[in-house]
């Protein structure tokens, strides 16, 4: 495992991918995922933020790229969902968009305005850009597109 003691020095990797969840999702089987998620995260420097709506997954895992790549898989082996479709995988030099968050879930119809305040609030132009480019999934998603 990699250490994450010094982020500001560490490349950052982040992946954001969608699914279908397989069976209907209730807020008792959400809650299990969350805490699941909140569980193993911290020990494995990986923050993030998943987004349930329409019985559609949006997520988005940062932390060391090997952790990361680990969880990725472990998650796309879970009967819990499919169609896992990777939709940005990338390695930067920078701070954690999410860093308090080991694992928030987030409901569908609140989501466009959590970004766009994170958004506004980033003052690195590159985190501007990926929001803005979450943002435009996310609409994407809800528009059926
Ligand atoms: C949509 C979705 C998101 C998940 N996110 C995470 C996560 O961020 N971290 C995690 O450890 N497990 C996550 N899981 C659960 C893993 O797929 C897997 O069930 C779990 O890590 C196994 O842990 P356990 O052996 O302690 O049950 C997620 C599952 C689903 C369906």
């Amino acid at each position: 495992m990699q250490n994450d003691e010094d982020p500001s020095s560490q490349s950052i990797h982040h992946i954001v991918y969608c699914s279908q969840a397989a069976q209907h999702m209730d807020k008792e089987a959400l809650e299990k995922i969350i805490a699941t998620a909140r569980h193993h995260n911290p020990r494995f420097g990986i923050t993030g933020l998943l987004v349930f709506g329409s019985g559609i997954f949006f997520q988005w895992l940062e932390g060391p790229r090997d952790n990361v790549t680990s969880l990725l898989k472990l998650i796309s082996a879970d009967p819990r969902h499919s169609n896992v479709v990777l939709l940005t995988k990338e390695d930067e030099f920078r701070e954690r968009l999410f860093p308090n968050w080991d694992m928030e879930l987030v409901e569908a119809e609140d989501i466009s305005a959590v970004l766009e305040d994170a958004m506004h609030e980033a003052s690195d132009p590159k985190q501007k850009n990926t929001l803005s480019n979450m943002l435009l999934e996310l609409n994407n998603i809800s528009l059926g597109k």
